[in-house]
């Protein structure tokens, strides 16, 4: 049988068991058993974010829910779901105001409002998730709403739920017409939601933002009908098919809500205030969703700064969505972008070509800072959780708090992946590599129409930046690669400096390992290796000192001491390696006429970087031939 064939009646199964319906008085029974099927809006998009797992990574809580898609706004994260959802899920009073994310362009707004609709979708099709609604009300409102008020104290009381909200007039009318008052007779039935089918999650986009119609929020007579009810007060002459009707229990994003008209707006804003809000001729309807909106941080101030939309900012709650300033995840952000992309998803992008872009464009969000000895650049590092010199963890924080609207503008991740893809269209290979990103950026400011020289002057530096800190990487990569298993070639040198430190501390000798005979320690060989990172000659007793003192306490724990576990030691070990392989490597990557020898060297490196490194045959020549042309500065 095809396959999906299969897929296809196991999905139907899946949707029947998800069907269930009752009479309230079998509902009643779920409450009592589970009351948490009664819980608030907000309460289930916290539960639902909560659901998917918490972690603390140094300090910073990290919601689990954002990760596959959200990189590097753990902070920004944290703040909403715990100032926002959990404060409201507590029914305090945060949950009667709108969420307005505020965050410059391409920052990840639309993705966070996507995420939480379609994670509040697939949360109510689990059993923790499950919410009810009294069937055929068109805002499936939550049955509990039968009970009529003088009997809700003991309701709450013995099924440990807050009830909250007055009947639908529709449900009004069917309660009294059709069961006589009897509710408990009244059908209820899940609810699963779907924006496709317009149940518990909308969107509204205003049509025109001057003279916008409140019915499309809140429904609107039905004139088929309205004939034969006579009435626009009868609910069977109304269709309680606005966007906020459809949203009850579940989430609402609108679009574009600071360009409406003020009026407009009020209505919305008093709605979400009371909890309930006015349609048609009816008395208020009640509504229990979340309403979540976004905007640029220019767009907030002109509406701020109006006068006359003072009274709204209180019923409105601000939460900035900065651009992220890591360039580690900076990187992921564009490889998720790359993997969206047409263009580019089938080309090879070679190692580095994303962090270079990503240091351009986390540099262009960076505020300078007034702390002594720091530059943008190791603040980027910082950042990025990289060791700086004389820099510690906690001056990380302090960097933080000096700027509260650091990220809030800058380069956005769309305008490089655009860039990268124009570099590709140009270039017409199969392969992009750091330089052909780095000039693709740079021709970009070129072309940009509306761009300041100081604002050019100031990218322009950052391209700078960038390709210095490339150009150590590549010079790296090429000698790493030419030296036979580098790895071994390390060890060996870093065990070799360790026996002459040993007897050296020791005031013994050495036995050449071939001969036998009894040597001084190779002073030479120590210095040379020292030198490197400019251990004084004053100095080298106290770092091979330290040294033995480190092994011995690795020792004593158990744990192996090799050459990456001494941050400055392994730098001396690299640099010296570097510095005798660099004749060869100079000499080899850049004769025009290579000999037999050196062909087959080149041959090699190339091969090792294809095989080991990521690279393709094209970026790996392309290095070669750059880091040649760098050593022979
Ligand atoms: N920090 C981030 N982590 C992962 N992806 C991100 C991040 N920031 C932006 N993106 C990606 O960049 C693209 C643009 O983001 P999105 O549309 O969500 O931004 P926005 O803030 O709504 O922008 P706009 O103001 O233009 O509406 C999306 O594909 C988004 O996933
Ligand atoms: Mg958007
Ligand atoms: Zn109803
Ligand atoms: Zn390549």
């Amino acid at each position: 049988m095809v396959k999906i064939l299969q897929e296809l009646e196991r999905y139907r199964q899946q949707e029947q068991a998800l069907h269930w319906e009752g009479t309230f008085a079998d509902y009643l029974r779920i409450v009592k058993a589970s009351p948490r099927v009664a819980q608030s809006a907000h309460a289930r998009v916290y539960n639902m974010i909560v659901s998917h797992g918490v972690e603390e990574v140094n300090g910073v809580k990290r919601y689990r829910f954002f990760e596959r898609e959200l990189f590097g706004l753990d902070r920004a994260l944290q703040r909403l779901v715990e100032e926002y959802f959990h404060a409201a899920a507590r029914r305090l009073d945060v949950r009667k105001r709108i969420l307005l994310l505020m965050g410059p362009v391409s920052g990840g707004k639309s993705t966070i409002v996507t995420m939480l609709k379609r994670g509040l979708e697939a949360y109510t099709r689990t059993d923790e998730g499950a919410l009810y609604g009294i069937k055929g009300c068109p805002m499936h409102e939550e049955p509990l709403h039968l009970i009529p008020a003088p009997l809700r104290p003991e309701a709450e009381r013995e099924l440990g739920v807050r009830i909250e909200g007055t009947l639908c007039p529709q449900c009004q009318l069917m309660v009294q017409e059709e069961y006589g008052g009897r509710v408990e007779e009244v059908p209820v039935e899940r609810v699963v939601f779907s924006e496709e089918r317009r149940i518990g999650i909308g969107t509204f986009t205003p049509s025109d933002p001057k003279s916008q119609d409140i019915s499309e929020l809140t429904g609107s007579i039905d004139f088929s009908t309205i004939a034969q009810y006579g009435s626009e007060s009868d609910p069977r002459a109304y269709r309680f098919d606005g966007e906020l009707n459809i949203a009850n229990r579940g989430v609402m994003e609108f679009q574009e809500m600071l360009k409406v008209d003020q009026k407009f707006l009020w209505h919305l804003l008093s709605l979400s205030q009371e909890g309930n809000f006015k349609a048609g001729r009816f008395a208020l309807i009640s509504a229990d969703e979340v309403i979540v909106a976004h905007t640029n941080e220019e767009e907030y101030r002109a509406f701020i700064a109006n006068k006359r939309n003072e009274a709204l900012h209180s019923r409105i709650i601000v939460m900035p969505i900065p651009y992220n300033l890591r360039v580690s995840d900076e990187v992921r952000i564009y490889e998720k972008l790359i993997r969206q992309s047409d263009v580019i998803r089938d080309v090879h992008v070679a190692p580095h070509a994303l962090r270079v872009a990503s240091m351009f464009s986390v540099l262009s969000r960076l505020k300078e800072s007034k702390k002594q000895g720091m530059d943008l650049v190791k603040k980027m590092k910082l950042y990025d959780g990289e060791e700086v010199e004389e820099f510690k963890p906690k001056d990380v924080e302090e960097l933080r708090a000096e700027h509260s609207n650091e990220g809030m503008s800058g380069v956005d991740p769309r305008y490089v992946i655009n860039r990268i893809s124009s570099a590709l269209v140009t270039k017409g290979t199969r392969c992009i590599g750091p330089l052909d990103v780095l000039r693709a950026l740079k021709e970009g400011l070129d072309s940009h129409p509306s761009i300041t020289d100081e604002l050019k002057e100031r990218l322009l530096s950052f391209i700078a930046i960038a390709r210095r800190e490339y150009d150590e990487t590549a010079k790296k990569e090429v000698q790493k690669a030419f030296v036979y298993s580098y790895e071994e070639a390390a060890r060996t040198l870093f065990d070799n400096y360790l026996d002459n430190v040993e007897a050296y501390c020791h005031w013994q000798k050495l036995k050449d390992p071939v001969t036998g005979e009894e040597m001084e320690p190779d002073e030479r060989l120590m210095r040379s290796i020292e030198e490197q990172i400019g251990v004084s000659e004053n100095a080298k007793k106290a770092f091979r000192e330290e040294i033995l003192i480190r092994i011995s306490t690795y020792a004593r724990r158990g744990k192996t001491f090799d050459y990456r576990s001494h941050e400055r030691l392994r730098e001396a070990i690299e640099k010296k390696l570097f510095a005798d392989m660099k004749d060869v490597v100079r000499i080899t990557t850049s004769t025009k006429t290579p000999d037999p020898d050196q062909i087959k060297k080149l041959n090699e490196v190339v091969r090792r970087l294809v095989d080991e490194h990521g690279y393709c045959e094209v970026c790996a020549n392309e290095l070669v031939r750059y880091a040649g042309s760098l050593l022979n500065r």
